[in-house]
């Protein structure tokens, strides 16, 4: 993440933390498939907003791993109060810091925009899940709601994009995933892949 990114999401942390009702969350994870047991990556988890709903559904036995660059992010949610089930890590997606096929599933929630390496972060991604281990690239509106919302949002992130899903499944596909689902509608983008077996 660059330098400018690291400081716009360190400065709206406070903020971010006052926008974590999302339940529908809690459905789009079982969709996802997410149950007791899994090693769960929250890429970008800012204050939580997802990882709430994760922590009860792996469970004791499963672990989530909240990860973002933005350490304010991290101090500022309450990742205490999950105890051992969630590890809040503060580091980039471009290297992520555990060995090969680490994950059962990754959930990608209103980050990829923000990176401005996109193709190198699905491939680390990619490493970072079991084969067999599936992705989910997920917004709660459309590409072309969320690209004017960043556009009137102050620098770095007017800048940010997201492409139309069927760009993004043909970016996964050519970082080795398999294509599950991929739609967009006013209220959902939803882009699921799997990294094949072997
Ligand atoms: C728009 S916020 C979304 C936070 C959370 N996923 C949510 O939906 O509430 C984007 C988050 O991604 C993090 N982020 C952006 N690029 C990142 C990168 N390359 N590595 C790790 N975290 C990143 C930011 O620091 C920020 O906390």
């Amino acid at each position: 993440m660059s330098e400018a990114h690291r400081h716009f999401f360190n400065e709206t942390a406070s903020a971010w933390l006052k926008r974590q009702e999302c339940p529908e969350l809690y459905n789009y994870m079982l969709e996802f498939g997410v149950r007791a047991g899994d090693r769960v990556l929250d890429a970008g988890a800012g204050t939580g907003r997802l990882t709430r709903y994760l922590a009860p559904l792996v469970g004791e036995t499963g672990q989530v791993v909240a990860l973002d660059s933005a350490v304010t992010m991290l101090r500022v949610g309450p990742y205490g109060q999950w105890g051992k089930t969630v590890s809040a890590v503060c580091a980039d997606l471009l290297g992520l810091p555990v060995q090969s096929g680490f994950f059962d599933k990754a959930v990608c929630l209103a980050v990829i925009p923000h990176c401005r390496s996109r193709l190198p972060v699905l491939k680390e991604l990619y490493r970072a899940l079991k084969p067999g281990g599936k992705i989910l690239i997920l917004h709660t509106c459309n590409s072309d709601h969320l690209n004017t919302l960043h556009g009137n949002l102050p620098a770095p992130i007017c800048d940010d994009y997201l492409p139309p899903v069927t760009v993004l499944a043909s970016e996964l596909k050519s970082s080795g995933f398999m294509i599950l689902r991929a739609e967009e509608n006013p209220q959902l983008f939803w882009l699921e892949a799997r990294r094949p077996d072997r």
